[in-house]
């Protein structure tokens, strides 16, 4: 992903440390998600209650909704050990093998990305989230057979910004699925408060409330855009964020009222002026902007989509008319071009 841009799913560079001051560690700290929150405090006391670890938890949704967070927080909630890893660092059996056999007693194990685990590493892991077993080969050859090792009872918790890419199999051993949605302004006002009082920036109320209108529905934009916002209030005001520091700081980073940014906006109008307001394939796309087609559609899409400004066919993507409104253009233009060839 281009981690050069402001609003990329990604963490860059040491934000990983601030954001542990911001990250809520308990589901009441977890802004928004109402729902999925109830839910989830419901599986977790029921499992406390038991003794019993938590079913297995399949998490999906678009980079920055909370995936990661989540995790850590059903471990602290049921009040165990967290083991993370993600799929790519699990290369060889005995890596998958060496953490499973050391956690203890109800662990959250925590695979990140599990869409891009390695068969052999996936039909391991089958068992061991069934039958809490592992099936180990031991010897070489023709006297090599293999023998079950028992580990702890665990709950794993597989993560992903690709649902469809993760195999049934896989997806029908998990008991309980939580699909992370976009947020709702008030809910994204309300992580921006929280963040701003944990990290002492001063913000006045229509100042968080016009950031929470171009987060892209996502709370780790939203922080990001508030750090940002932290600087120009120092340097250019008196150190309150307020509605003109916003109104020009995003004008300066060149976030519109809906939260896009120029490379989304390249997109639309790619599509709008070089493929005649689509559809165009992804991948013919994301080399057109220049753009991985991973964060192409893993980040820019979903928001692009969600927003209603561009939809998914199965020939490819396709501009709306809010697309041609919004960037000024004509649409009748393509329509007649359209007839004419
Ligand atoms: N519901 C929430 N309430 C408050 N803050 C949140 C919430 N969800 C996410 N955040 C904040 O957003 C940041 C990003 O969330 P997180 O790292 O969990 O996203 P993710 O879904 O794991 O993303 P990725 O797919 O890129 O791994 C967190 O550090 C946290 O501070
Ligand atoms: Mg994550």
């Amino acid at each position: 992903m281009d981690g050069s841009s402001l609003l990329s799913g990604e963490l860059i560079g040491d934000e990983e440390k601030k954001e542990n001051i911001i990250r809520p560690r308990l589901l009441e700290d977890f802004q928004g998600q109402e729902k999925l929150k109830e839910n989830l405090s419901i599986y977790i006391q029921a499992a406390r209650e038991r003794g019993e670890p938590l079913d297995h938890v399949f998490l999906s949704g678009p980079p920055g909704l909370g995936k990661t967070t989540l995790a850590g927080i059903m471990a602290n909630e049921l009040g165990v050990e967290s083991r993370v890893t993600s799929a790519p660092a699990l290369d060889k059996p005995k890596d998958l093998a060496g953490l499973l056999t050391t956690i203890s007693p109800r662990t959250v194990f925590f695979i990140d990305e599990i869409h891009r685990l390695k068969p052999a590493i996936e039909e391991m892991l089958y068992i061991a989230m069934e039958d809490y077993e592992l099936d180990w080969i031991i010897g070489q050859g023709p006297s090599a057979r293999t023998i079950r090792i028992p580990v702890p009872p665990f709950t794993l918790v597989g993560a992903t910004t690709k649902p469809g890419r993760v195999s049934s199999p896989l997806y029908t051993r998990f008991g309980i699925t939580v699909r992370l949605e976009f947020y709702s302004p008030e809910e994204l006002q309300s992580i921006i408060e929280r963040s701003a009082d944990l990290m002492e920036i001063r913000i006045k109320k229509e100042a968080s409330a016009q950031l929470s209108r171009c987060s892209r529905g996502t709370p780790r934009v939203a922080n990001r855009i508030l750090r940002r916002m932290r600087d120009f209030a120092q340097v250019q005001g008196d150190g309150t964020v307020t509605t003109s520091i916003v109104k020009s700081s995003l004008e300066r980073l060149e976030i519109d009222k809906y939260g896009l940014e120029k490379l989304d906006r390249e997109i639309l109008n790619t599509i709008i002026t070089k493929y005649s307001g689509g559809p165009v394939g992804a991948e013919t796309l994301a080399i057109s902007v220049g753009e991985g087609i991973d964060s192409l559609e893993d980040f820019y899409e979903p928001y692009l989509i969600q927003q209603g400004f561009i939809k998914r066919t199965n020939r490819g993507r396709v501009a709306t008319a809010l697309a041609y409104n919004h960037l000024g253009l004509d649409r009748s233009d393509n329509e007649n071009q359209g007839l004419l060839f």
